[in-house]
């Protein structure tokens, strides 16, 4: 169709025609779908719409799959498929194990994500980064893509002087119970006060920074444990979400350090460092500041250290000329939009970043209360994050409970664990990753609505029917799965139709990384699934083909919610 609409298109040698011409297909109640793209391009074309519709019905090619073309209301075109094509479809989306997903090239893909910071309780800003950021590796690496996660953990700076005088006024051992333990608030927040507090910490506190960065062995040592027993914690964090992150894609701040001399380097022979105040300052064009003057990405301080701006330039210079990344994803809060695209501008200007790699910033907004402010606990703090995942796992355990008492108590606990992570995750990747949203248990585990427990338990309804069938028809699951898929009712052909989206849906989220869009389908995927079930008979078919057909229908649906949800990082409980 596609193919047809762009050659009525450039036929009428507008020059707008050179893309390829998306048909806009759509639903139809007339028949099976309808294309709707005549309209668009009559606009763009200044035609008749139903004239460009009949030239397009002119020039489709003979095709098995298509039986009828019809121009209906304004310029639509009414499609209706051959029979027996819409099973044919399924029966080859069955048996690809990317279920009719074309893999791409094969890219090289740089994720940098998570990235909270050391001796630092993590946030649920990180927390978005890390969910998000994972949901990029599994989709990317689904498809084959070479994936390199960055977690580019804050682990250098000048608040490394307070946190080490911190913890030598705690004593080691007391200071790493304290940290390993996950007690990173309060670790914090006594090392700041004490510096707000005390000239006499201050001072040993910056003499720490001069020592940290000549390369003091005893200074680094201590250093060290700050960050090892920060890591601890954040891995304790990682394996109770689930996520991906098993320690070795800590690439933190620090790694960068030998590079920055030659990053600062090789930008002052390309003639872009200024030096402003003192310091060295490149300047992208177009960005200024509320008065209008020009914004600098500060690549060296006055005082001669490096920055947050210089690691991201060094970091950007290695992935891109070491790593050849041809991709590279930034899992960051919208606030640093500007500093990154910075970043990327000054990679363009300095030859790193240049066609046919990209540099996109996978910006999300903020996590908010039920108040509408910024989501902190009762007292003001920062929520420990692995309270929270423990109180989702709680609340679903209880829900579960009262929703299926028959389970083990240890089928019910594991259960528990998918659903009560599963409504975490799916909460923030269900919601437009742009916007705010609200951190509501409630919500999120109810069990009616787009939530990660209606999406599970849907999966495992489906799954329980394909049970019972076969045990009552003593069927085996490979032939349901060489069953003939043969759609004839209208709510078969509704589920079909949703099926068959599938690939279409995964190409457009591979791109925009937007993954609510995954989640809106899995959910009109299931809701087409209900109403195939509520009209269509499965156990109870009125014969054995369409009793294999349905139960193939079945499995395919099962495989694909199973397979989205798991690209969201979260699991499709059998049971439920
Ligand atoms: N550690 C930073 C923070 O907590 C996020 C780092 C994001 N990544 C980057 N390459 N700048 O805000």
């Amino acid at each position: 169709m596609s193919a047809a609409f762009t050659q009525v298109a450039r036929n009428s040698g507008s020059d707008a025609s050179v893309h390829p011409v998306d048909p806009v297909l759509q639903a139809s109640r007339h028949a099976d779908f309808q294309a709707n793209a005549a309209m668009a391009m009559a606009k763009a074309l200044k035609k008749n719409p139903r004239e460009i519709a009949a030239a397009v019905i002119e020039v489709v090619e003979a095709d098995e799959l298509i039986d009828k073309l019809e121009i209906a209301g304004p310029g639509f075109i009414n499609i209706t498929l051959a029979a027996g094509a819409l099973g044919g479809m399924l029966e080859e989306q069955r048996a690809d194990t990317l279920l009719g997903f074309e893999p791409p090239e094969r890219q090289t893909i740089v994720i940098d994500y998570s990235a909270p910071n050391v001796a630092k309780e993590m946030h649920v800003g990180h927390l978005r980064s890390t969910i998000i950021g994972d949901a990029c590796v599994r989709l990317l690496e689904w498809q084959g893509h070479e994936v390199l996660r960055r977690n580019h953990l804050g682990d250098w700076g000048t608040p490394f002087g307070m946190l080490i005088e911190h913890l030598l006024d705690l004593g080691e051992t007391e200071a790493t119970q304290e940290l390993s333990q996950g007690d990173l608030n309060g670790f914090y927040r006594a090392a700041r006060q004490k510096f707000e507090a005390s000239e006499e910490f201050q001072t040993r506190a910056r003499n720490r920074v001069v020592s940290l960065q000549s390369g003091d062995a005893e200074t680094l040592r201590l250093w060290k444990l700050l960050i090892e027993q920060s890591q601890k914690y954040f891995m304790q964090v990682y394996g109770q979400l689930e996520v991906r992150l098993d320690g070795s894609e800590f690439v933190g701040e620090s790694a960068y350090n030998d590079e920055l001399a030659p990053t600062l380097e090789e930008l002052r022979n390309l003639g872009l460092i200024q030096t402003s105040d003192g310091a060295e300052c490149l300047f992208p064009p177009g960005f200024r500041n509320r008065d209008g003057e020009p914004l600098p990405l500060i690549v060296r301080k006055r005082d001669g250290g490096y920055g947050y701006a210089a690691t991201d330039l060094a970091a950007l210079r290695q992935r891109t000329q070491a790593l050849h990344a041809d991709r590279l994803l930034y899992v960051v809060g919208s606030p640093q939009s500007q500093h990154l695209e910075m970043v990327y501008e000054a990679g363009r200007m300095a030859g790193w970043l240049k066609p046919p790699a990209t540099a996109e910033h996978i910006a999300f907004g903020s996590v908010l209360g039920a108040d509408g402010k910024m989501f902190k606990s009762r007292t003001g703090d920062t929520i420990r994050l692995s309270d929270l995942v423990n109180e989702a796992i709680e609340r679903a355990a209880a829900t579960i409970e009262e929703k299926n008492p028959e389970l083990s108590t240890e089928e019910r606990a594991e259960v528990a664990q998918m659903v009560g992570i599963g409504a975490v995750k799916y909460a923030d990747l269900s919601s437009e990753r742009t916007r705010d949203y609200v951190f509501d248990f409630d919500r999120m585990l109810a069990l009616e609505g787009n939530t990660a427990p209606y999406m599970q338990y849907a999966h495992a309804r489906v799954q329980s029917i394909v049970r019972r069938a076969m045990a009552s028809h003593g069927i085996g699951e490979d032939e349901i799965d060489q069953a003939p898929m043969v759609i004839a009712d209208e709510a078969e052909k509704a589920l079909a139709m949703q099926l068959l989206r599938f690939a279409n849906v995964i190409e457009e989220v591979s791109g925009s990384l937007l993954f609510h869009r995954l989640a809106t389908y899995l959910f009109d995927l299931a809701t087409a699934y209900s109403s195939f079930y509520n009209s269509c008979p499965v156990v109870d078919a009125p014969d054995a083909e369409t009793r294999l057909s349905r139960l193939a229908l079945c499995r395919l649906t099962a495989r694909t919610l199973a397979t989205g949800l798991s690209l969201l990082g979260i699991r499709a409980p059998e049971r439920m």
